[in-house]
This record gives C-alpha cells, structure tokens and sequence, in this order.
C-alpha cells in the first residue's frame, strides 16, 4: 500500500486552525521537541503565542499527522526571517523541507521584500540549495534575556 500524500497548509493570518484544533498544537510541539535542538521544551501556550506574532506558516499533513512545518515574521516591505523548518524524522531527505521553504517565500507577507534572512546551525547547504548565502560580512549577534552585568 503506497502511503498517503503530504498535503501543504498555507495558515491564513493568525493560524486559528493549528491553534484552535484539537491536537494540533500538542502535534505541533512533539514535532519540535523531537527533531530540533532550539526549539524543544517550548509549551502550548508559547506555541500558541509564537503562531499569532508569524506572518507566515506553513504545515504538512499526511492524514491527520503533522510531519512538517515552517514559520515566518516579516514587516512585509523590508526584511523578513524564516524560522523552526523542521521535517519528521522519516520524511526528512525526500523533499518536503523545500516545498516548505519554497511555500513560506511565496507567503504574501515575503513577497517583494528586500532581504529573507535565516539563522542555521548545520543545514546550510539545505539553503543553499534554496537560493541563500552566507553572509561574511556581518555578525549574528544575541541578547539573552537573563544577562545579568553581575554573572
Ligand atoms: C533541514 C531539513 C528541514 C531539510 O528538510 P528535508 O525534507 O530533509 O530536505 P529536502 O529533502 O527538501 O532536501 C532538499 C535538498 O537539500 C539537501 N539537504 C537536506 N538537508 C541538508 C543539510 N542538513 N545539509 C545540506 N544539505 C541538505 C538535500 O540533500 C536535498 O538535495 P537534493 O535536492 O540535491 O537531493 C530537515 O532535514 C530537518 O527538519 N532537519 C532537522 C531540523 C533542522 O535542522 N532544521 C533546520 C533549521 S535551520
């Protein structure tokens, strides 16, 4: 028996139904929790959170279970950023990773803006396949929100 096909949400505005639907954010968070390393431990109620403050999101269904997802925030003139690509364990290397990636950048909120940036641990080749390029000439910096002067 062949298995089902993956079918790709384009979320509207605000995500309601990955927010709202039984199960859906519960799926949401096993899928991050257990196939990226930055964004596990993250509850409910932030998933929640996040969904409502991205310009774009994108989820891949086969059936009733989600298998991948991707998310974007975007002033939609300037600059935009995508976030949290992450494909199932099984379903990585058979080119559901680039149907998100291509689906987040054809969102309304990046279209025509100027610069698309990403931050990527090891998959930058993934992105470089998809158009992207490291950029040499500037620093990645990070505030973290419990710097302390005295630590
Ligand atoms: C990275 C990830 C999203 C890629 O999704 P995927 O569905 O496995 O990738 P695809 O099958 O669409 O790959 C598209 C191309 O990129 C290549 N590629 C995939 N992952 C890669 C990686 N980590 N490094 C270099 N190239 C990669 C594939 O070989 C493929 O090339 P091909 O078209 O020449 O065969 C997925 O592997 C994943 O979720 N990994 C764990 C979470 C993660 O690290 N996410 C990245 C956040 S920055």
């Amino acid at each position: 028996m062949s298995a089902a096909p993956i079918q790709l949400i384009r979320h509207r505005r605000g995500a309601w139904r990955l927010r709202r639907a039984p199960g859906q954010l519960q799926q949401l968070q096993q899928l991050l929790d257990a196939h990226s390393f930055w964004a596990n431990g993250r509850s409910q109620r932030e998933l929640s959170r996040m969904l409502a403050g991205s310009q774009a999101v994108i989820s891949a269904w086969q059936g009733s279970r989600l298998v991948g997802f991707g998310r974007a925030t975007s002033d939609g003139v300037f600059r935009a950023v995508l976030w949290d690509v992450v494909v199932a364990g099984e379903h990585q290397g058979r080119g559901l990773g680039r149907r998100i990636v291509e689906a987040l950048l054809q969102e309304p909120a990046l279209q025509g803006v100027e610069r698309t940036y990403l931050m990527t641990t090891n998959s930058a080749g993934f992105y470089e396949q998809l158009g992207f390029t490291a950029v040499e000439n500037q620093r990645l910096m990070l505030r973290h929100p419990f710097h302390s002067d005295s630590q």
